[in-house]
């Protein structure tokens, strides 16, 4: 595979998308050594929602339709494709067999996120059993890889207030349903990381997966990891970390310390930015430039995809948005933290973590 600089590759960025007004995302690693390179597409957040019987709400399975239609039509190939979580609306048998019949459709070997979606009617039971693991890692040319679960939250909350997984879920699913709880990794779970990286070196580039963001953004619809701080003192002592999560259905990122956060895209509809929404107040980071939209005439209007192209460790992501403009997020060397090549003021600081 050659080398793809960032010139040449903002040239061909729309061959190598063409007809990929797409919810997709592709990530494409490059390090000094070329034997190391390689891609992989990122798909997220398609809410697949039951209706009755054989019937599903169509727009959601076409997001992600054309999400796997586009991944099998990559070139270069694709090592693997990573689903960011939220395969389901509400969770049902119905709705994960239905996902996971569309998803069955690519060629490539996927890894799986787990989301809140997917997860609160039977605490992940049936996700489980066609998936595997909820949280592991693995190597993967020279890079160390986890994925975590990042939707749990406490016991009280999860085992004592609800008649049933149904309504639990229901609760869970409402994006600011006061009576839902914040999500978080858990003690468990921060335990096996902090063992997992215990043979890592602290110059191997780390990417964590997670479906919510392993920061505090916006409590009020679970933009937010309770316990954010405390998994990010397990990657702060390595040289690189880029998390990716999604969740959110919006572009967003941010630095803290060594550790950048990239957002991904949902192949299913926007979330609003909260502050053109509600009055709470919210800890958006200060790096992240806003996307204009959502046009509610054009159903994929801010769903997208975005190829991310990393040297020495650090990504450099072009969102390619289906309505809307294309934009690209460049690790600035020289400050340490991400910038739009566009539109970001480069006298901003970057932001501490709240
Ligand atoms: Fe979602
Ligand atoms: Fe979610």
């Amino acid at each position: 595979m050659s080398i793809i600089n960032r010139r040449t590759l903002l040239k061909t960025g729309g061959t190598f998308v063409a007809g990929a007004c797409l919810p997709l995302t592709n990530i494409r690693l490059a390090f000094a050594d070329q034997s190391q390179d390689f891609t992989f597409a990122y798909i997220s957040d398609s809410h697949i929602q039951h209706i009755k019987g054989t019937k599903f709400v169509r727009n959601w399975d076409q997001g992600l339709k054309r999400a796997v239609a586009e991944a099998n039509l990559m070139s270069p190939k694709p090592d693997f494709v990573m689903y960011g979580g939220d395969l389901a609306q509400l969770g049902t048998r119905e709705e994960l067999d239905h996902g996971f019949e569309i998803m069955s459709a690519l060629k490539h070997k996927t890894h799986y996120v787990m989301g809140e979606h997917d997860y609160y009617a039977d605490l992940g039971e049936y996700w489980s059993s066609q998936v595997g693991k909820q949280y592991y890692s693995f190597d993967h040319k020279g890079v160390h890889i986890i994925v975590l679960n990042s939707i749990l939250t406490d016991d009280h909350w999860t085992h004592e207030r609800w008649a049933n997984g149904t309504e639990r879920m229901g609760v869970m699913a409402g994006l600011d349903d006061p009576r839902g709880s914040p999500f978080m990794v858990g003690a468990a779970q921060r335990k096996w990381l902090a063992n997992d990286l215990k043979g890592v070196s602290k110059d191997t580039p780390i990417i964590v997966f997670s479906h919510s963001p392993l920061q505090k953004l916006f409590k009020n619809w679970n933009f937010w990891t309770d316990d954010a701080e405390l998994v990010q003192a397990i990657l702060q002592p390595f040289d690189s970390v880029t998390v990716f999560y999604g969740h959110v259905h919006q572009i967003q990122y941010n630095q803290i310390g060594n550790i950048t956060f990239h957002s991904v895209m949902a192949t299913a509809w926007p979330w609003p930015y909260p502050e053109s929404y509600a009055q709470a107040e919210n800890h958006m980071p200060h790096l992240t430039v806003p996307i204009n939209r959502a046009d509610p005439f054009f159903e994929r209007d801010a769903t997208g995809w975005q190829y991310v192209d990393i040297n020495s460790g650090k990504a450099t992501v072009k969102f390619s948005l289906t309505e809307n403009e294309p934009r690209t997020v460049g690790y600035d060397a020289k400050r340490g933290y991400p910038l739009d090549t566009k539109y970001v003021s480069r006298s901003k600081p970057p932001q501490n973590h709240y």
